[in-house]
């Protein structure tokens, strides 16, 4: 990484080192003064150097390779060197949104983007991103490959534990919130992957069909709402085709959605492996051919020659080619990047793992918790149950696997082929319990012996089974839980009616056993110190105040789609998913369709009450203002979650996908007795609106809503109506 020293005579000669002009001016400025090689330079982006030193010569010239080799962060995701004549530094990309990923380098694993997003409460990402960008500027990176945003619409996607929920309001607030924390410490952050790359099977070569109103009031509205709120350096385009188009040359989605209707400034890079072309690929909107060689890569889109006969052959224009090394470094000078190079440094780790910690506390779900079981208090004897709870929890596979500080515990766990490694965090529940319950007898049963876990529940005061589903990048799941989980919990409840229930998993699971155990904790991924975590809340050191950010079926019939096309079969089949449902995703789906959900969206428990009351939804000039107070009625303090949705009196007539829409939500700390500040919330118009594509329009229809209150989509006990009147405005951001 270069660091300059810039001073007033080299800032008129070097114009982009002036600090006092715009990022704009700058960026602009720098690539004025150069040659085309030089831009090229820029938009061309390579992953691991040994594999780019086997690429012939004539396709990546042998001195790039060389500076890739001398320059990168050995075993990182991404590297564009840098231009040294114009001070411009080199892009050293890490993935992802969970912690700073590394082959062969250990750092701190932030809980699952999932799990995080239960918090409801965007300061929590924004920590958890000011603290893994920390890690990474001392690793030696600007630029952070993070920032997940594809709603979880189909639940057994492998990746969802990577995003933010099924709700474009929760989504897009939860990935602004990282954004916003990344980019706060001077790096570029990625709001990816856009869009609509909603399963992991046959992800390089589905073509998923949905209608332009659909996508705009679903995946693209979570999408805007993140990039308004944050402003990301850099948007990742997707793998698979929409509507026929590649997703890193689909001009509705990027020149015409994000660059002219949004006003994106910043570039589009490629994911890895997900660029098809030269000329169409630059014209249609991608700025930066990124991940060189990967997946299947044809290797003439990555040699900056071709690039060059194709502006040579009027294919692409210089002005195109100026655009993309000006959107590519806008934002190292909006975000600081630039000014405040990242330098190699020392960690601290402990409190980077606190932070982590901190995160799991907030966002852990109590599902239920019958005759108050939990907190464990005065409990003499505990048998843990599976899970590998005598050595860590689990974390999801992929791009965003971090490996974690102290290594894995659990080195040998299947699969071993991508996207392993499964990786274990170092925080043993057991262990952690010990400390929390220092007088209780904590045992442990690995729980692949049935009749053991059993004799060892019957034996204690209460039981804890831990479960597991491993979800990871490239593959997806099914809801049920492998092996002989269900049949465990099933026999250990039979066992000891004081059965908890906690799991670790990458999203949804169906639970046969759920009526028959009193308490289940969901602890989706939980981090580096999710064991911690779960021991603070089973012993109510931490009062839990997780909500469900998406809503877990009860049952696989209940899935918007049967089958997902291609699932589990080799990778490279030509599938297509037609998403039917359009907007109608999670509880959107189960409120048109009168399914009850296993447990809803927004749904979480605590170790004390709430109650919303002063609930006020007023509008002026059309324009919707939600606010409530939140009081504790119980014993301890705890943080609770107001929830607010907006139902249409006929919501079909309002042309709405469904009967409700979260619009708003705000969690606050309330001590017994008090009332939490008064909160007040303008609700985005957006939210109550449908999009109309025949003139590219956002519309309400004049009506009667219901303002509806409460703590899950399924306790809205107080409503409010409303009047909105007819209103119409321009999809085209101002
Ligand atoms: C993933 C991206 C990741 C990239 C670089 C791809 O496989 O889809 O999310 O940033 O690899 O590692």
């Amino acid at each position: 990484m270069l660091a300059f020293v810039s001073s007033p005579a080299l800032a008129q000669s070097q114009p982009w080192l002036d600090t006092s002009k715009s990022p704009e001016e700058r960026a602009k400025a720098a690539v004025a003064a150069m040659t085309i090689d030089e831009k090229l330079t820029l938009i061309f982006g390579f992953t691991d150097a040994d594999d780019l030193a086997k690429q012939a010569d004539d396709i990546v010239p042998a001195a790039v390779k060389a500076v890739v080799k001398a320059n990168q962060v050995p075993g990182s995701s991404g590297f564009v060197p840098a231009i040294p004549r114009l001070k411009i530094p080199a892009q050293a990309q890490t993935d992802a949104s969970l912690g700073v990923r590394v082959e062969g380098m250990q750092r701190t694993a932030l809980p699952s983007s999932l799990a995080t997003a239960a918090s409801f409460d965007p300061t929590v990402p924004e920590a958890g991103g000011r603290m893994i960008a920390s890690e990474a500027r001392l690793t030696g990176f600007n630029t952070f490959l993070a920032g997940g945003a594809n709603l979880a619409r189909e639940p057994r996607s492998g990746r969802n534990f990577e995003y933010v929920g099924e709700d474009p309001w929760l989504a897009g607030k939860m990935a602004a919130g990282l954004i916003n924390g990344i980019q706060s410490q001077h790096m570029v952050s990625t709001l990816k992957h856009f869009a609509v790359n909603d399963q992991e099977s046959q992800r390089h070569s589905l073509d998923v069909t949905i209608s332009p109103e659909a996508m705009h009031q679903s995946d693209l509205l979570a999408f805007e709402f993140a990039y308004e709120q944050s402003s990301p350096g850099s948007v990742m385009c997707s793998y698979n085709l929409i509507n026929g188009r590649w997703g890193c040359e689909n001009e509705y989605l990027l020149q015409k959605t994000l660059k002219q209707d949004w006003g994106y400034k910043g570039y589009v890079m490629a994911d890895w492996g997900a660029v098809h072309s030269t000329a169409d690929a630059a014209n249609y909107g991608l700025d930066q051919f990124t991940g060189f060689p990967c997946c299947g890569d044809r290797k003439p889109w990555f040699a900056p020659k071709v690039f060059k006969a194709a502006i040579d052959k009027g294919e692409i224009s210089m002005t195109r080619l100026d655009d993309m090394a000006t959107r590519i470094l806008w934002p190292l000078f909006s975000t600081g990047a630039f000014d405040d190079p990242a330098k190699a440094g020392p960690i601290d780790f402990r409190s980077n793992a606190a932070v982590a910690q901190k995160a799991a506390e907030d966002s852990l779900v109590l599902l239920k918790n019958d005759g108050n079981l939990l907190p464990l208090v005065g409990v003499k004897s505990v048998a843990m149950i599976g899970g590998h709870a005598d050595k860590g929890v689990l974390a999801g596979g992929g791009s965003s696997a971090v490996m974690p500080v102290g290594g894995n515990p659990v080195p040998e766990a299947d699969p071993k082929v991508w996207p392993d490694p499964v990786i274990y965090m170092p925080s043993s529940p057991m262990a952690a319990l010990k400390t929390e319950l220092p007088k209780a007898k904590v045992s442990y049963s690995s729980g692949n012996d049935i009749a053991a876990a059993v004799a060892l529940a019957k034996s204690s005061d209460v039981a804890i089974v831990f479960v597991t589903q491993f979800m990871g990048e490239g593959m997806d799941s099914t809801l049920e839980l492998k092996g002989d989980q269900d049949a465990l919990v099933a026999a250990v409840a039979a066992a000891n009616p004081k059965t908890i229930v906690v799991i670790e998993s990458g999203g949804a699971i169906l639970m046969p056993w759920k009526d028959s155990v009193p308490a289940i904790l969901e602890a989706f991924y939980p981090g580096i110190r999710g064991g911690h975590a779960i021991a603070r809340i089973l012993s109510g050191k931490v009062n839990p105040s997780g909500h469900l950010p998406i809503s877990f079926p009860a049952s696989d019939a209940h899935l918007a789609h049967a089958d997902i096309p291609g699932f589990d079969q080799p990778d490279g089949k030509a599938v297509h998913v037609t998403y039917d449902e359009g907007a109608t995703i999670g509880y959107k789906w189960y409120d048109v369709k009168g399914f009850k959900p296993l447990f809803a969206f927004g749904h979480g428990l605590s170790y004390t009450t709430f109650a919303v009351s002063d609930t006020k939804a007023t509008v002026d000039n059309g324009a919707l203002s939600v606010g409530a107070t939140l009081r504790n009625t119980g014993k301890v303090p705890g943080k609770g979650v107001v929830q607010i949705y907006v139902a249409p009196d006929d919501y079909k007539a309002a042309g709405w996908e469904a009967p409700k829409r979260l619009v708003a939500f705000h969690k606050d700390l309330v001590a017994p007795g008090s009332a939490a500040a008064a909160f007040a919330q303008k609700v985005d118009p957006r939210l109550l609106a449908t999009y109309e594509v025949a003139d590219n329009s956002w519309r309400v229809k004049a009506g009667t809503y219901h303002v509806l209150f409460g703590q899950a989509s399924d306790d809205l006990p107080i409503s409010v109506d409303i009047t909105l009147p007819d209103m119409i405005w321009s999809a085209v951001h101002n």
